[in-house]
């Protein structure tokens, strides 16, 4: 019997969120679900799902309770080829420190921080404005453009590419491993695609295994070197593999958020031009729109735990080993703490409530940085293209995993096109 069926816990069993359904639309189908039930057991991924905003924060609040081990175990069972291939290219079950538990979280995410101080970001700024520049120069804005591919994913790449110290002849490869890591381990791939996802993913530890130990003998001013330099004060506080995996952390989360993020702000800002016009008229409101988004559609949705114990979440008793879906996005819309939460409001008060880079010991550590960079990139769009908009009729496509979501591609036009 599954562990479910012990709890009296409700069972949606047509919840998938990796249908076409919900990857278009996840609040049409989050409307549709009963309030009385914000804790449900979904078959087809076998996890608890959790909606309530109080319910989401309390597990994030809880280590004790609550393991970060899920996440980013493979949302589908892995085939056995596939596990061995990770499990040869030194990939390990709890690959990174977001889903590492203390202490061992600690050990990494103390130098992290240590390393990536806000002064470090804060250096970043006028990097990312010529980068900002440089990209938005090429544009052929005689003509609709799309913004994904020529903005919002080059920027968040190449900032955290060079911030961390990876040579640029080597970025477009990153990025198509970063690829192969958000479909194996937040996807549904084919046993086939899964093999080679993880192939892929080996040689990616691989390279920044032997980045760190180039970068040992030949120190720059990057994150990577000010990591060595933690690791010479004390080299078991700090290894050369746990290096490697900290680089790991960083060069994924790093950019695709970001640019999810980005694009999540100027679809949300355009869908409704008279929300850019007030932008565009008072760029003081760019920071508020960016935490509106991120409250309205978050480009993390889902995050992940386990139960260490049994324990009662709302009203069910979770055995221990639950797997826990938590939806960050659901809980932007808990008219509890937000109210009328299907209404984009660009003057919301509540906004700084959201729990869109999570809450407690994991707290997004880029928090501060791809707030950053998506405010710059909406002060340069509104100041370039005061008149832009979305252009008619684009059917929007999303990535088919369930915690990062943004659009693909999105057409846009400088409105004198
Ligand atoms: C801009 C949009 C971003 C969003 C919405 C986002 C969201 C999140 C979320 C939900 C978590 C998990 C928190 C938890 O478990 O409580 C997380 C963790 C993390 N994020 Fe972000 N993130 C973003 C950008 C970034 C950037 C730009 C970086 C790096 C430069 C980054 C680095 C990390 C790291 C290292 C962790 C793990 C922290 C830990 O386990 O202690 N994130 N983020």
């Amino acid at each position: 019997m599954a562990s479910h069926e012990h709890s009296g816990c409700p069972v949606h069993a047509d919840f998938d969120p990796l249908s076409p359904k919900f990857l278009e639309d996840p609040f049409t189908v989050l409307a549709s679900l009963p309030r009385e039930r914000p804790v449900f057991y979904a078959p087809s991924i076998g996890y608890y799902v959790v909606t309530r905003y109080a319910d989401i924060k309390a597990v994030l609040l809880d280590p004790e309770t609550y393991s970060a081990s899920p996440a980013q175990l493979p949302l589908a069972e892995l085939v056995p080829d596939a596990a061995l291939i990770l499990l040869g290219g030194g990939h390990r079950p709890q690959p990174s420190m977001v889903s590492l538990d203390p202490p061992a979280h600690t050990r990494l995410r103390s130098p992290t921080a240590r390393a990536f101080t806000p002064g470090r970001v804060a250096q970043m700024e006028p990097r990312i404005r010529s980068t900002i520049d440089q990209l938005l120069d090429v544009i052929d804005t005689s003509a609709p453009f799309e913004l994904v591919s020529t903005v919002t994913f080059p920027l968040p790449a190449t900032m955290i590419f060079s911030f961390v110290g990876i040579p640029e002849r080597d970025w477009p490869q990153l990025k198509e491993w970063c690829g192969h890591r958000a479909a194996l381990a937040w996807g549904r791939p084919s046993p086939e695609e899964q093999v080679h996802h993880a192939t892929n993913m080996a040689a990616y530890r691989s390279y920044l295994g032997a980045l760190v130990a180039a970068k040992d003998t030949a120190r720059e001013d990057d994150f990577a070197s000010a990591l060595l330099e933690i690791h010479d004060e004390d080299p078991k506080a700090l290894t050369h593999e746990e290096i490697g995996s900290i680089l790991y952390s960083l060069t994924f989360a790093g950019h695709e958020t970001t640019n999810y993020l980005i694009g999540n702000v100027v679809r949300r800002l355009l869908e409704d031009p008279a929300r850019w016009d007030a932008v565009v008229a008072d760029p003081q409101l760019i920071p508020r729109a960016i935490d509106e988004t991120l409250r309205y559609d978050p480009p993390v949705p889902v995050w992940r735990r386990a139960t260490k114990r049994p324990v009662k979440l709302g009203d069910v008793d979770l055995p221990e080993g639950a797997k826990l879906f938590l939806w960050l996005a659901a809980s932007g819309r808990d008219d509890s703490v937000f109210p009328e939460p299907a209404t984009f409001d660009i003057h919301r008060a509540e906004t700084s409530k959201s729990l869109a880079f999570g809450f407690g010991i994991h707290y997004c550590l880029g928090a501060a940085l791809g707030k950053l960079e998506a405010r710059l990139v909406l002060e340069a769009l509104t100041d370039h293209f005061p008149r832009l908009r979305l252009v008619e009729g684009q059917e929007l496509s999303f990535h088919p995993n369930i915690s990062f979501r943004g659009p693909q591609a999105l057409w846009v036009r400088a409105a004198s096109s």
